[in-house]
Parts: C-alpha cells; sequence; structure tokens
C-alpha cells in the first residue's frame, strides 16, 4: 500500500507501510502483532530511521562544514540499546547527569565523546566524571567553575572545558523550554559581561583547559534566524577573546533545538537548511572576524529519536457526550508521553489495526490517569474505534519515555526495536513489583 494514499504515514518511521490486512508495519514487522505480544502501552523504536537521522546529521553538516562532530543529547532518550546504536554510528554524546553518564559508560561509550551539560552538576557527578576521563565539561555557572577547578585540582588532572554562555536571544519556543534568553538559569550572560569575566577566569584556572564556547537556545526551534543572531553574538565574544587575550577557540557548539514534524499540519525547516544556514553563518564570521576555523558542535536530540519512535496503545472505554465530545480511552497516557499534559504538544494518531478504513469519526484520544488534563490528542479523525483496537501514535521517540513517571503506580511500558522483520526487547515492561522493589517497612 502506497504512503501518499494515507498521508498520517508520513509522519510515521521511514519504513512505515500497510500489510494487506491493513494493519501499520513498521520495520517489516506488524505493530498490532507486536502490541498482542508485549502488550500495551509499548513503545516501538525503528532501527533504520534511528540510524538514517544519525547520518543525515552528519552528512549535511559536514557538507557545508567539514570539521563537524554531531554530539546525540541523550535527554530526549537514553539506554543501552540506544547508547550502543549511537555508539556505533561515531556521533558523541551530550549528558546532563550522573545518571546518564552512567548508561554511557555500562556500554563503553567512549568517554572522549562525552559532554557533559547542566547548570547544577553535584560534585559527585563531576568527580564520577572526571575519573571516567570525560571529553569536556561544559561549565554552566562560577559556582561549577571554581569547583571543577578545585576537583581536577584533587585529581592531578587537566580538564578540557567548553563555557555555556546565554546569548540573549529568543528562539520562539515554548516558555518552559526556552533557554537562550538572559531569564534564565542556564549559561553565563553575555550582556552583563558575566560571559567575558567567566572565560578570563577559566584561561588563568589552574586545571582547567578553556576549548570553546557553547550556546543553546531551546527547544524546538522552527526558525533559523535565532540561531544566526545567536552565532554573531557568541562568536563576537570569541574574537573579543582572541584580541585581549590572544586565546584562539577551537570548538565553538550551537546546541540542539533542531525541530520535527510532529503533525501534518506543521513546517519545520530540513536539516540540510538548517545545516546550510549554520554552517555559512559561522563560517562567514569566522573569516571576518579572523578567527581560526573552530570545530562546529551540534547538539540534536529529538531530531534524532522522535520520528524512529511511535506509542501503541490499546483502546478501552469509548464515552460519547452526544453534541460534545467523544472520548477514546486507551491504556497509557500522561505517565508515558506528559508532553501534550505538559506544553500543549499536539500529536496526531491513527488505529493501527484498520489503516484502510476511513478515518470519519472526531474523537479525543484520553489517557488513563486521573487528571481532566490526561488527553493525549484532542479532537482528531479516526477510523471508527472499538475496544480493543490499537492506536498508533507517530513522533513519540523524543521526550516521552525519560519524563514518563509512575504516577498512578502505573508501570513503565516496554520498549521494543525493529528491524528487517525483527524485533528486540529493549526494555521489559515494569511490574507490580517493580513498583514496590524499593519500598522499606
Ligand atoms: N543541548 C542542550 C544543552 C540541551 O539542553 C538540549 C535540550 C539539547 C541539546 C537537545 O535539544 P533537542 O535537539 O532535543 O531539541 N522536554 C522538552 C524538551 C527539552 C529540551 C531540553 N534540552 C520537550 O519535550 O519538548
Amino acid at each position: 500500500m502506497n504512503a501518499q494514499k494515507i498521508p498520517k504515514l508520513c509522519l510515521f518511521p521511514l519504513t512505515a507501510e500497510v500489510n494487506q490486512q491493513g494493519h501499520l508495519c513498521v520495520g517489516g514487522c506488524d505493530v498490532v502483532d507486536l502490541a498482542k505480544e508485549f502488550g500495551t502501552p509499548l513503545y516501538l523504536f525503528d532501527e533504520f530511521t534511528l540510524r538514517n537521522k544519525c547520518r543525515e546529521f552528519k552528512d549535511e553538516f559536514c557538507k557545508c562544514y567539514p570539521d563537524t562532530m554531531v554530539i546525540y543529547a541523550s535527554k530526549a532518550f537514553l539506554n543501552k540499546a540506544l547508547a550502543l546504536i549511537i555508539k556505533e554510528e561515531g556521533l558523541g554524546l551530550d549528558v546532563v547527569s550522573g545518571g546518564e553518564l552512567s548508561i554511557a559508560h555500562s556500554v563503553d561509550f567512549p568517554s572522549s565523546r562525552i559532554y557533559f551539560h547542566g547548570n547544577n552538576k553535584t560534585p559527585e557527578e563531576l568527580k564520577l566524571a572526571l575519573d571516567w576521563n570525560i571529553g569536556r565539561v561544559v561549565v554552566d555557572n562560577l559556582y561549577e567553575l571554581e569547583l571543577l577547578n578545585n576537583i581536577a585540582k584533587e585529581k592531578g588532572i587537566n580538564q578540557a572545558i567548553l563555557l555555556r554562555i546565554t546569548p540573549g536571544v529568543d528562539p520562539h519556543t515554548h516558555e518552559y523550554t526556552t533557554t537562550g534568553t538572559i531569564d534564565s538559569k542556564f549559561g553565563f550572560p553575555l550582556t552583563t559581561g558575566q560571559a567575558e569575566e567567566a572565560a578570563k577566569l577559566a584561561m588563568s584556572a589552574s586545571n582547567l583547559n578553556l576549548l570553546g564556547l557553547h550556546f543553546h537556545l531551546g527547544s524546538p526551534i522552527f526558525e533559523t534566524k535565532p540561531y544566526e543572531l545567536a552565532i554573531e553574538l557568541v562568536l563576537r565574544l570569541a574574537g573579543e577573546i582572541k584580541q585581549k587575550h590572544g586565546s584562539q577557540l577551537g570548538e565553538f557548539s550551537i546546541g540542539g533545538g533542531f525541530a520535527v514534524q510532529y503533525t501534518l499540519d506543521s513546517e519545520e525547516p530540513a536539516v540540510a537548511h538548517y545545516a546550510q544556514v549554520i554552517g555559512d553563518k559561522v563560517k562567514s564570521l569566522i573569516s571576518q572576524m579572523g578567527l581560526g576555523i573552530p570545530r562546529l558542535i551540534i547538539e540534536p536530540g529529538r531530531a534524532i529519536v522522535a520520528q524512529a519512535g511511535i506509542a501503541l496503545y490499546k483502546v478501552g472505554a469509548i464515552k460519547e457526550i452526544p453534541g460534545i465530545r467523544k472520548y477514546v480511552c486507551v491504556d497509557g497516557g500522561m505517565s508515558d508521553n506528559i508532553r501534550p499534559a505538559l506544553y500543549g504538544a499536539k500529536y496526531e494518531a491513527l488505529a493501527a489495526n484498520k489503516i484502510l478504513e476511513m478515518e470519519d469519526d472526531k474523537v479525543t484520544i484520553a489517557g488513563k490517569l486521573c487528571e481532566s488534563g490526561d488527553i493525549l490528542v484532542r479532537d482528531t479523525n479516526l477510523a471508527s474505534v472499538c475496544p480493543g483496537d490499537i492506536i498508533a501514535m507517530p513522533v513519540c521517540g523524543a521526550y516521552s519515555i525519560p519524563m514518563g513517571s509512575n504516577y498512578n503506580a502505573l508501570p513503565k511500558p516496554a520498549i521494543v526495536i525493529v528491524n528487517e522483520g525483527k524485533v528486540h526487547l529493549i526494555r521489559r515492561r515494569e511490574s507490580y513489583q517493580d513498583l514496590m522493589n524499593l519500598d522499606v517497612i
């Protein structure tokens, strides 16, 4: 069955197709069968799409700016199996906690390719990072600068760092995911002079090696202009540092934030377009300012994993309020995907076992948690469904699982990865016993 005939299919993983039974297939596997085998809610990742995204970022950016290093922002989703794929694809890893660092370490992720971010890294986390010879610490504030220098001194090492600069650029994202404006808990503000001050302190610190500057504006960013503005502001700072202190910037990180298509009516730049605009801007500014050519670091998270992941739910209760709304209730919700409730994030959905049927029912897909705000998709068109049918939600690979909770003591879903007709369980479903395992009475 041709994907063009079913517009929503383009949001699903690249291998999505429809089989003769009218079921959604991903990675050569019938997702309705997988829902039966592994239970629901089920998160499914398509390995082909994952690897394809890693390569697309590398290829497109290196075409425009050859010395680009792609660092996967693991907060979007990390477990051992995913860390192995990212390692195999030769990407670096952005971690923000001792937990993410430990997952990376458990699969022998090359530590030189790990960048440690975060606005309040604890002394224990920094010590662990240094013990594991982590590549770069992206220092976020003055407290951390001093703390890290002291820890590095105690360990007798010289730690490579970047400084996170807050450029004062609004990326026009949800206020909860905006980080580039001056009033942010992240980074050294540029306009107050603190960024330059921090650079001076870093250069004179006994056990730190300042390699470059970093910024991250927010997520997801649908425009390219904010990147251009921030690149200009932060590279100007690099120019001043060079002029006043003779220190040359070896790395320049423009963070992540690359948008993905969640719904049929949204539009976002292609990876190639981000690459062109960002690459051109960096190249033209460094030549204008007489700076050496720094390594460009990019940190996509969402754009690597979002499209590769889908969520599968089973329909249970259906409640129709005549003239008002029809609720189709599923067996997951805000405990496995809090994004609609937290950010008003929009998704599409389709009935995975009724793909060829007309989508002529207007419904609201509700979760099973005890909150009226637990709505996954509001007012969407769906084939007429009944209890037991399987709902598939596309573009669920980023920030759903890692932001999940055990609210209402719901066990966390299983996760599988599919490829060429084969399926592997990469995280088993939590059991009720798991929910109590840490309790002590
Ligand atoms: N680099 C840094 C320093 C970051 O803080 C982030 C995301 C990224 C890279 C990756 O951004 P991405 O390429 O994934 O847009 N929970 C929110 C997103 C929070 C993003 C936090 N930082 C959501 O579900 O939309």
